[in-house]
């Protein structure tokens, strides 16, 4: 059974998607199993998941760590945190804070790093600067890249970083030109350069989210009620960032025929629900997924998911 509606046609054109939702609605198995269809279909893709939790590893059954690991032909692995990567920002801080300082003063820099590191939101910075360059496409190994993102509240407000960046980095400039009280000409001073430098990252990072053509956030749920209020929640937020949403993925629907009482009752339940979702969310793209018999764990399963999301994205094998 795979009701389409219409399908998410040219899901697997996008260079970036992010996969998003509840906690436990399914994001990391229709991550997964996107991953896996458009890497079948000849795209490079990257898979990266941004939560905690890591259960990307646990799908493929084998180890990811912090670099992209080889998973299958056309198919690469990437599990980040943000505590790694901020230890490895405030590396890559000292270094070029190295270069620009004497050695007199070094200590105190360093020790200044250390403290705006240990700052809260500090951490979230390190992982979304990892993140940012793996969106604006700077590891052309891959062709798409596919975001199995922490629940919904988490990624979205990394996806409104780049706006409260943008205004840190302005005010950054403004107090650097002050104090060192030039005109215009910001080449000479090393500071200004990088300022600059991070600035023009920020802008093409920014337009390659808010490109629909680009970016695609599909928001994952199941026909329940908390979940249908978060989509409605998630889908408000990113309009209003400017982010496009690519469409929704309604998991676990009930089989239809049943002659059994329980399963009954409750697909009349789940009816309520899946009309409140065509009623609110009747003009966004949207596929369904069938309950699974048992979880999606490992490749033998993740399979016909991965079928049903190259069926649903126009891609038929
Ligand atoms: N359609 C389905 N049929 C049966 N089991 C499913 C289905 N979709 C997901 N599952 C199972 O439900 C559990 C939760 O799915 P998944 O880990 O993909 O959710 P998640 O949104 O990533 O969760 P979290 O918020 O914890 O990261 C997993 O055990 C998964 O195998
Ligand atoms: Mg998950």
């Amino acid at each position: 059974m795979l009701l389409t509606t219409g399908g998410l046609p040219g899901l697997f054109e996008r260079e970036v998607l992010f996969f998003g939702g509840k906690g436990g609605v399914g994001k990391t198995t229709c991550a997964a199993a996107t991953a896996l269809a458009a890497s079948r279909a000849g795209r490079k893709v990257l898979l990266v998941s941004t939560d905690p939790a890591h259960s990307t590893s646990d799908i493929f059954e084998r180890p990811i760590g912090p670099e992209p690991v080889p998973l299958l032909p056309n198919l690469w692995g990437l599990e980040i945190d943000a505590a790694t990567e901020s230890a490895r920002y405030v590396r890559e801080v000292k270094d070029r804070v190295r270069v620009l300082f004497g050695h007199s003063i070094l200590k105190e820099a360093y020790k200044q790093i250390d403290l705006a590191a240990s700052m809260p939101g500090a951490e979230e910075v390190a992982l979304f600067d990892r993140m940012g360059g793996l969106i604006r496409g700077e590891d052309t190994r891959f062709d798409l890249i596919v975001f199995d993102t922490a629940p919904t509240g988490h990624t979205l407000r990394l996806v409104k970083m780049p706006e409260l960046m943008d205004a840190w980095i302005r005010a950054l400039t403004r107090s650097r030109r002050a104090m060192l009280g030039v005109e215009g000409d910001d080449k000479e001073d090393p500071i200004l350069v990088s300022l600059r430098d991070r600035f023009d990252r920020l802008q093409t990072l920014r337009a390659r989210l808010m490109s629909g053509r680009t970016t695609a956030f599909v928001l994952v749920l199941i026909p329940e009620r908390l979940p249908i209020e978060e989509t409605a929640r998630a889908i408000a937020q990113l309009d209003d960032t400017g982010v496009k949403v690519g469409g929704l993925v309604v998991n676990r629907v009930l089989p239809a025929e049943t002659s059994d009482a329980f399963l009954q009752a409750r697909r009349a339940q789940e009816r309520v629900y899946l009309d409140e979702i065509a009623a609110r969310f009747g003009t966004r793209p949207r596929i369904f997924l069938p309950q699974y018999p048992r979880d999606v764990y490992g490749l033998a399963s993740l399979g016909p998911v991965a079928e049903a999301m190259a069926a649903a994205a126009g891609v038929s094998r």
